[in-house]
């Protein structure tokens, strides 16, 4: 093809270097900055990581004080933001709303933003790091007919996110440690995943020259979509549909099926073809946090044991090395934790937010970066004449 290659779904194509997130599919391995994903999630803090991201090391103990104050001074939204929510049907898809809201940010901070300015870009970070919660909160309450609660800058990030979704004005809420330790390791395993869709969205968008809070937008809706973040919601709608242990051969069948459209729901991975080793940590905490909240027998977790149980010994997912992912036991953990399921995707978004900026700086800091613009192969018509509308 002249001098470019064909290669749909990017397979073999690198778009950019970066210096973030190492992955080794084959081995399992997940590397932040180079810390594995397993040390990062036993030990740090979902703001601890995010820094990590954005700046490439771990910070000490005054600059993590810093970036928390940071980040606490920008989690207020503009009052008028609030607005949106009543344009929005009572039971619109969180998602949409996110996506929507995100992107009115730059109607908010337009004229501040100059992505040539570092202080800037570091505005800007901060600023949808912090906001992205309040948004999401919000979307939260829209669905569940509340009203808005504001955050709470003296508790924890994952603290906050929990006050702002579950209290109300008419009873005290009391943040469950459990819960909070969960919704924090969560995000952490999020946070990043070098060129998904999303992000390589993000920087696609980015790429244009256009404004952070743009192009994160971009990668709220392309994070949407059940091939990718979106698989959290379907696996709990999948797990919903089986309804019980004794369906689970049918499904699975359905799945190796050719003619039916029915994928086993937080399954494969484009680069995995080992264990994702964010699902073995999440297989881990689920069983914990069942456990502590009193719901080790919980119908669904039998259920999802089971079908990962036949999955791993039946010879069409070994031989493609499907294993489990990060979305096939997070919803389970999020249903736990009291979350509609409609509501998981935007928790994956508010992890992703950190590795979406840290990608975005990365690409407009990079000499090398230009405007992203992929070839095509055409197959179309050859030239031909316009013909007039009575002669057709
Ligand atoms: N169930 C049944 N068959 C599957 C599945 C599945 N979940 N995933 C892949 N396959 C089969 C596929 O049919 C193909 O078979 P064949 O070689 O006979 O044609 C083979 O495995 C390779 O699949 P692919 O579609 O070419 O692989 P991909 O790298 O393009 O897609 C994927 C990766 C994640 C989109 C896909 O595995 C999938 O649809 N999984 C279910 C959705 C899901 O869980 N997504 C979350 C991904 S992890 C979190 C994230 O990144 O957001």
């Amino acid at each position: 093809f002249g001098h470019f290659t064909y290669d749909p779904g990017f397979t073999s194509t690198a778009s950019c270097r970066s210096d973030i997130t190492f992955i080794d599919g084959d081995e399992g391995v997940l590397l932040y900055r180079g810390y594995p994903i397993e040390q990062l999630a036993e030990k740090s803090s979902f703001l601890e990581v995010s820094y990590l991201l954005l700046n490439g090391e771990l910070p000490d103990k005054n600059e993590l004080a810093d970036f928390t104050r940071s980040i606490t001074v920008h989690t207020m939204v503009n009052e008028s933001l609030k607005n949106f929510f009543d344009g929005f049907h009572y039971n619109a898809h969180p998602m949409a709303m996110l996506t929507a809201v995100v992107s009115s940010l730059s109607a908010f901070y337009h004229e501040s933003i100059d992505i040539n300015d570092p202080d800037s870009r570091t505005l800007c970070a901060h600023r949808i790091i912090a906001k992205m919660p309040t948004i999401a909160a919000a979307a939260f309450k829209h669905l569940v007919g509340e009203p808005f609660v504001y955050p709470l800058n003296r508790l924890s990030y994952s603290g906050n996110l929990l006050n702002m979704l579950f209290s109300r004005p008419s009873e005290e809420y009391e943040i469950s440690p459990i819960a909070e330790k969960a919704l924090d390791q969560l995000l952490i395993l999020h946070a990043d995943h070098e060129q998904n869709a999303s992000t390589s969205t993000v920087r696609l968008a980015g790429s244009t020259g256009t404004n952070p809070f743009a192009a994160i937008a971009s990668g709220c809706a392309a994070l949407w979509g059940p091939a990718h973040g979106g698989a959290n919601e379907a696996v709990l709608r999948m797990l919903e549909e089986i309804g019980d242990a004794s369906r689970v051969e049918k499904y699975i069948a359905k799945a190796k099926d050719k003619d039916d459209p029915f994928r086993l729901m937080g399954f494969g991975h484009r680069v995995y073809k080992n264990y994702d080793p964010r699902a073995t940590i999440i297989r881990k905490t689920c069983h914990e946090v069942l456990d502590d909240l009193g719901m080790a027998n919980d119908p669904k977790l039998e259920l999802a044991m089971k079908l990962e149980d036949i999955a791993l010994k039946d010879d069409y997912f070994v031989e493609r090395k499907l294993y489990p992912n990060v979305d096939f036991y997070s919803g389970l953990i999020y249903k736990a934790l009291g979350i509609p399921t409609q509501f998981f995707t935007v928790l994956f978004a508010l992890g992703r937010t950190p590795g979406w900026i840290a990608q975005w700086t990365e690409m407009v800091e990079d000499k090398e970066q230009r405007i992203g613009r992929p070839r095509q192969v055409y197959t179309g018509a050859a030239r031909r004449d316009y013909v007039p509308l009575d002669k057709r």
